[in-house]
């Protein structure tokens, strides 16, 4: 099939590589020129595993414009609209994108069919309108009834940073909502590679055991809008959750890595995101609960649970501070080495990571920070000069006479440091990631979370 993908971020992009992988026609459209360049000279814009390969694999599959006009809709069967939805200051996801991307569509629109899938996570009744903005647009533009020609498909993303290929290969369901047979019947031709796991796996990127077809689950549309979110703030939760119960087990005495074990080989409720840690960041979580937050508010109601979530996860960021305090008496004039600086590990993304809230309140409290992350630093740079945070490239430099040590993101090389020769200080191993007894039989003061 040929596929149009408007936006090249990390939904996009990944969605387009993979359809070009199982063999469909891709063209991915951005109005970001440098974007595009620089994917036609083979190169992702971001940090991903495994994605400058494939795209290097799928080759002539996937070509990359940056207009509609050099998309050509008239030979697209589906388009899939990936554009970013960022949050508004209350919370609202802002759709200016969606918008742009729905009317350029209507803009070009011929007389074929075209299935029309909302990619992006997209406030809920989204579906409803882009349909209606593309009717209006097509009628006013053609002077006739657009009845018949289009059909609005919600088929939410799942994927993680850092292993979006893998979870895009080997999704653990895919969704797909609409109240159009033709619409659903196309996606489900589209996936049919991925629902049966007939496809040779990419190098680097096995199919996971025992792994013989993915569930499909087509539903209505606003169904499918909701199942995202709810699947995002549940996800939030559970962590939210895991970090209060730890917050009680550091009062009792109790080690909340223990508790989670001894609570998720409960099968109803599963050990996965569960792990105790300065809580969750990116583009995903903190949006999507400020935003179901803020929907329910127009319906008039509250969200109390989604809401507190919140609140827990944000507090996580002052308790390693707090906990630093604790630990050193006085802040001021001490120098912290936070370890880590993107959201997770395996990607360079910077968006909502705590690593920025805990080093704006260490600097607000009149300790100097120094940084060290192994993909993260040129986006640092480039997004936050003035951060006030010395960025390091070398992590002996972001060590150096330091302080205290923060760990806050957990990319391997951490644990493999040369810790006998590091001086040994107060430690926040934010994500109970370090080898505890080895570093407090080296002398280190090692402050886990929820232990
Ligand atoms: C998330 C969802 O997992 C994905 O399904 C959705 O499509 C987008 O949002 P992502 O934000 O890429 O994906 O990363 P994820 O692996 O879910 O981690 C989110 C945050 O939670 C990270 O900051 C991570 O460190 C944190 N986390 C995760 C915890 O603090 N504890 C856990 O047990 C798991």
């Amino acid at each position: 099939m040929h596929i149009l993908i408007i936006g090249t971020g990390y939904v996009g992009l990944t969605t387009g590589v993979v359809f070009a992988y199982i063999g469909h026609e891709v063209t991915c459209l951005d109005t970001n020129r440098e974007k595009i360049a620089q994917l036609q000279a083979g190169k992702a814009p971001f940090y991903e595993p495994h994605l400058d390969e494939l795209l290097a694999q799928v080759g002539g599959r996937m070509r990359f414009v940056s207009s509609m006009e050099e998309a050509d809709l008239a030979h697209t069967d589906v388009v899939f609209i990936a554009v970013g939805t960022p949050s508004l200051p209350d919370g609202n996801a802002d759709l200016t994108y969606l918008r742009q991307a729905a009317e350029s569509i209507a803009e070009a629109m011929d007389d074929h069919f075209l299935v029309i899938v909302n990619k992006s996570t997209v406030p809920i009744g989204s579906g409803n309108w882009v349909g209606t903005l593309i009717k209006d647009a097509y009628e006013k533009r053609n002077g006739k009834k657009v009845e018949g020609k289009f059909a609005v498909v919600s088929n939410p993303e799942f994927l993680r940073q850092g292993a979006a290929l893998h979870d895009s290969l080997y999704p653990d369901r895919i969704v797909i909502g609409s109240e159009n047979t033709h619409g659903v019947e196309t996606l489900r031709e589209l996936f049919k590679p991925i629902l049966q796991q007939n496809f040779t796996p990419p190098a680097g990127l096995p199919r996971p055991e025992g792994l013989q077809e993915v569930p499909l689950l087509v539903c209505d549309l606003t169904s499918a809008e909701v199942i995202k979110y709810a699947a995002n703030a549940f996800l939030a939760l559970k962590i939210s959750y895991i970090n209060e119960i730890g917050h009680l087990a550091q009062k009792v005495g109790a080690d909340a890595t223990l508790i989670a074990k001894g609570i998720g080989l409960d099968s109803r409720i599963g050990e996965r995101f569960l792990n105790p840690g300065i809580g969750w960041g990116g583009s995903c979580f903190g949006k999507d609960t400020a935003a179901l937050v803020a929907t329910a508010k127009d319906y008039n109601l509250a969200m109390p649970i989604v809401q507190a979530a919140r609140d827990v996860n944000y507090h996580q960021r002052t308790w390693v501070v707090d906990a630093l305090q604790d630990a050193l008496k006085i802040l001021k004039g001490k120098r912290v080495a936070l370890l880590g600086f993107s959201f997770k590990p395996d990607t360079d993304d910077l968006r909502d990571a705590p690593s920025l809230d805990i080093a704006r309140l260490l600097l607000q409290r009149g300790a100097s920070v120094r940084a060290h992350d192994p993909v993260a630093l040129e986006n640092a740079r480039r997004l936050y000069p003035d951060l006030g945070v010395r960025y390091c490239a070398q992590v002996d430099e972001a060590l150096e006479d330091a302080d205290a040590i923060v760990l806050v993101t957990e990319w391997p090389m951490y644990r493999e440091l040369d810790w006998e020769h590091i001086k040994p200080v107060p430690l926040v191993d934010g994500r109970n990631f370090l080898d505890r007894e080895r570093l407090s039989a080296l002398g280190f003061r090692v402050i886990g979370v929820g232990r």
